[in-house]
């Protein structure tokens, strides 16, 4: 049985999609069998940033509704074999997707592959919900400032409160990834610092990726950093993140500073 992750946040525009497809690739690159799935109903994104929106015929909300089979919708990417898109539909809104439904074809994939990532729409509505509500693990994407932050302490208690697993009375097991982190503004006092972020969210780091050009070019060729660059920075961090959610222990270095973390994560892991 696969595992499900959700890639959430509260604030819009954080970096869910990127990261989605980021880790979803890196995960892949390990010969992991992974499926991306657009939750994003309305806006289709995922498609975009994997280079997949030309081939998408039949979407998530298409299979929900039983007009194809879960094979017909998904894609599989041209780079990477092990790699698989469940898109969202671009004209459908979000009130087509089931609760029934959802439950259906996420247990399906799960059967079929070893990573189900779900890529959250932003907010705190009937769509992030439905993101949530089957996965073993979360990624909360953050950046490093002020309403970012907060809209995540939002959600992480959504995901101990609306989830399957917090309904079971079972833990949700959360991750925090920190995106577009600049460590000079950071330093100046023009974003908050990681420590900042960890001591108010207080769930175990999975990383945390540089605010990076590679992503905006990566992303305008349709490929995850990942795969456009696989030696950037935001690459080399994402491939990290993605062996932690493996379950490896690995040091994290702050982009821009030498010293690792690896003390105080664990120390936080264990408390
Ligand atoms: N590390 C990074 N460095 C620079 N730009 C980034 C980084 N991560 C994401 N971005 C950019 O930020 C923008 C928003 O990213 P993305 O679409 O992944 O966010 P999102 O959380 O999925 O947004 P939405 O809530 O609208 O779905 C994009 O233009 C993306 O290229
Ligand atoms: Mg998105």
């Amino acid at each position: 049985m696969g595992k499900v992750i959700v890639v959430t946040s509260g604030k819009g525009g954080v970096g869910k999609t990127t990261s989605t497809a980021a880790l979803g690739a890196a995960l892949a690159q390990r010969n992991e069998k992974v499926v991306v799935v657009d939750f994003d109903v309305g806006l289709r994104n995922l498609d975009l940033v994997m280079g997949a929106e030309r081939r998408v015929v039949y979407d998530l909300v298409n299979v929900i509704q039983g007009d194809a089979k879960l094979p017909q919708a998904l894609i599989r990417d041209k780079r990477l074999e092990t790699l698989f898109l469940l898109p969202a539909s671009q004209t459908r809104d979000k009130d087509n997707l089931t609760p029934e439904g959802v439950e259906r074809v996420i247990n399906e994939l799960k059967n079929h592959f070893d990573w189900v990532i779900c890529d959250s729409p932003a907010g705190i509505e009937r769509g992030a919900t439905l993101a949530m509500r089957h996965a073993d693990v979360a990624v909360v994407v953050t950046n490093p400032e002020v309403s970012s932050v907060r809209d995540s302490d939002r959600i992480i208690g959504l995901l101990d409160a609306k989830t399957l697993k917090a309904e079971r009375g079972e833990r949700m097991e959360k991750h925090l990834l920190l995106t577009r982190f600049d460590a000079g503004r950071a330093e100046r006092g023009d974003m908050l610092k990681v420590d900042d972020v960890l001591e108010i969210l207080s769930i175990p780091l999975l990383g945390i990726i540089p605010e990076s050009t590679d992503v905006l070019r990566a992303s305008n060729l349709g490929s995850p950093v990942t795969l456009a660059d696989a030696r950037c920075a935001p690459s080399l961090a994402y491939f990290e993140a993605a062996r932690r959610l493996a379950g490896e222990q690995l040091p994290i270095t702050i982009p821009g500073e030498k010293r690792g973390i690896f003390g105080k994560i664990f120390a936080r892991r264990a408390a």
